[in-house]
């Protein structure tokens, strides 16, 4: 029998135990890859849009595109526990259609999670969504639905009156039921902050070390997000550079005539070959 599927409760108490690792993941066979490798948490995040989708940033991504993606991560994971992001508009309007929204990502796509952004304004949608069974991840910080208030993707919260702020964001949504806190892009030291003064775990990304874990986009992780990656990403490999070179290599072997070789093609009986070259004038 395979490994058990990881809970919120073993995600939220594994925090205690060790630094909670993330990653995103958009499709099948890279959400099996990222099940083997021992992740704590999978997002199928609305960074969708920038990575996958090639749109400019995060906000022209739909229920249905998100639907889509979550159901394909969903048939490759197995262990891992698996978040679903919430997009823009599916959860700002009212409580009752975040609900039927968040609802949709569990029953339809196998989600055991939702994330939205935001604070106090969404108190009430939080609460609605954890007291009818679905956990929630919040987030704050540089929350990217809304590029065009902040004007661009900038550190967040540096000032005291916006740090203060943040603090009593944090506070609020773990009050209303959060599992958990993305703390996207703000001070090391505030985030460290929050880390000390909530219970749940917070998740950090260009949130510096003192967060309870951390997650980063796997395209900006994996070195194929085309656009140059934010200073907070490590780049642990170079696929984009990879992809390119094999696509190279691909091109001028099927051109020189080393590719296919006889090792990649299959064989028939000579005789009738011959049989069928005869008829067909091509002996
Ligand atoms: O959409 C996303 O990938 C995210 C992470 C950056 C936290 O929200």
């Amino acid at each position: 029998m395979g490994q058990a599927r990881m809970t919120v409760a073993d995600f939220v108490s594994a925090a205690s135990a060790r630094k909670l690792t993330m990653l995103t993941a958009y499709d099948y066979p890279t959400a099996r890859f990222l099940d083997e490798a021992g992740l704590d948490g999978i997002l199928v995040g609305d960074s969708l849009g920038d990575v996958v989708l090639g749109y400019p940033n995060t906000l022209p991504v739909t229920m249905a595109d998100m639907l889509h993606h979550v159901k394909a991560v969903a048939r490759g994971v197995q262990k891992t526990f698996l978040i679903a992001d919430m997009p823009f508009l599916s959860y700002q309007v009212t409580p009752e259609e975040a609900l039927r929204n968040a609802g949709r990502f569990v029953q339809e796509a196998g989600a055991q999670a939702v994330k939205l952004e935001g604070g106090k304004p969404f108190t009430a949608t939080i609460r609605k969504i954890v007291e009818s069974g679905i956990p929630v991840m919040a987030h704050l910080g540089l929350t990217p639905q809304s590029v065009h208030r902040f004007g661009g993707y900038r550190v967040q919260a540096r000032e005291e009156a916006a740090a203060r702020r943040l603090l009593e964001d944090a506070r609020v949504v773990e009050e209303a039921g959060a599992f958990a806190l993305v703390l996207e892009c703000i001070p090391a030291s505030l985030a460290e902050l929050v880390t000390e003064i909530l219970t749940i775990p917070t998740i950090g990304i260009g949130a510096g070390s003192g967060c309870s874990g951390q997650i980063l986009v796997l395209h900006d992780l994996l070195g194929m997000s085309p656009e140059r990656a934010p200073k907070f990403v490590k780049r642990y490999r170079k696929l984009g550079e990879e992809i390119s070179q094999a696509a190279g290599e691909f091109i001028a072997e099927v051109r020189d005539g080393k590719y296919p070789g006889r090792e990649h093609s299959f064989s028939m009986s000579d005789e009738v070959v011959s049989r069928l070259r005869e008829e067909v004038g091509k002996a």
